[in-house]
């Protein structure tokens, strides 16, 4: 079935899971804004500093609100939900994004819809691609998850494999501090990487004889660590684009190996790629080269519907009001929310 169903809906959605500060509008499944905030205040940090997070989030959603409004051209009187990210993400983040969901609603006479931030990621595929259909299988790589999920129908999704260490994101943020990129590393590693050789360091694939579909990255972490370490500044600066472009390519061989694994399992021939790694060029290159070489097909959604962003959530909260899944607003945050709880 295709998602592209048309009744007139509009819907709000309002990210505030990690650093990213985002408010989308949906309509009938069309995006018309999608303003992302995304806090800088952690740069310095190499990482997220969870209560400088919380207090942006309280500081910026009011002006993102007003901003995604107006560059939607529609009224808050026009609106027909109120979509939030409920979890997964950090609890302060989460926490400032409901409550400010929740009291929108409620002055409004609307109802909120609670959002899983990682089904948000994967549906996120359906925005500019009508064509996908189910069933199809997702490589969810952000900064903290990566898994391949089996996805059936609407609401059924079955997790194939997963991190057992860390997430692939997160190893690309870690490598980045390493060598003293900025946060989030992904995309400075990926634009290095361009002009370095892949082949330079022979950084370890971690799993690929697990027969399973599990990912492990905190070896290749600490392989990159004590290939940085006897380099002095100068010698890390020469050699930062083939660290980093050897780096990337066994992250993304190690995704490819797998994924191809989930093809062959399961037999399923349609292949979508979601969450921020999902922004990254190679990754991209290889998986597209997979499809044609495995006669897969191939979907990935626009670079700003890849990272954390409100018109995701927006999308996923039409999706539920269309099909009139309104649990009420007695729903928490919940950090740790999985893609399979109910
Ligand atoms: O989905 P996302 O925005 O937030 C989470 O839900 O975690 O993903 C953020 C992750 C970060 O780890 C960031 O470094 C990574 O996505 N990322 C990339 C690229 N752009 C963002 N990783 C590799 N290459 C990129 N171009
Ligand atoms: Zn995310």
């Amino acid at each position: 079935m295709s998602e592209n169903n048309k009744t007139g809906q509009i819907v709000l959605g309002i990210e505030t899971s990690c650093d990213e500060t985002s408010v989308g509008v949906v309509s009938d499944g069309v995006v018309l804004s999608n303003i992302i905030a995304s806090q800088q205040v952690h740069s310095a940090y190499g990482g997220v500093v969870p209560e400088m997070a919380s207090r942006e989030h309280e500081r910026l959603l009011a002006y993102i609100l007003d901003t995604a409004l107006e560059s939607a051209g529609v009224a808050l009187g026009q609106v027909d939900g109120i979509a939030v990210t409920a979890g997964p993400g950090l609890m302060g983040s989460l926490l400032v994004g409901v409550s400010f969901a929740k009291g929108l609603a409620l002055r409004n006479h609307l109802p909120v819809l609670p959002v899983n931030h990682i089904e948000a990621h994967l549906l996120a595929n359906f925005i500019d691609n009508p064509a996908l259909q189910y069933p199809f299988l997702c490589l969810l790589v952000s900064g903290g998850h990566t898994q391949i999920i089996r996805v059936e129908d609407y609401g059924g999704y079955e997790i194939l494999g997963t991190t057992v260490d860390d997430a692939a994101g997160e190893a690309f943020d870690k490598v980045a501090r390493l060598l003293d990129l900025g946060y989030p590393g992904g995309p400075y590693i990926d634009t290095h990487a361009r002009e370095g050789r892949a082949d330079a360091f022979d950084f370890p694939r971690g799993m690929l004889d697990s027969g399973d579909l599990n990912f492990s990255f905190s070896g290749l972490k600490t392989a990159v660590l004590y290939a940085v370490k006897p380099l002095d500044a100068g010698e890390r600066q020469a050699q930062m684009p083939d660290l980093c472009a050897s780096f990337q390519q066994a992250v993304v061989e190690t995704l490819e190996t797998k994924l191809r694994m989930a093809v062959r399992e399961t037999g399923i021939r349609q292949v979508t790629i979601a969450g921020g790694v999902a922004a990254n060029s190679q990754l991209r290159q290889r998986m597209q080269q997979m499809g044609d070489e495995a006669d897969v097909e191939i979907f990935y959604p626009e670079f700003e519907y890849c990272t954390d962003n409100g018109a995701m959530i927006a999308f996923a909260g039409w999706m539920a009001l269309e099909r009139q899944q309104i649990p009420g607003s007695y729903f928490t945050a919940r950090p740790r929310l999985s893609i399979s709880s109910p």
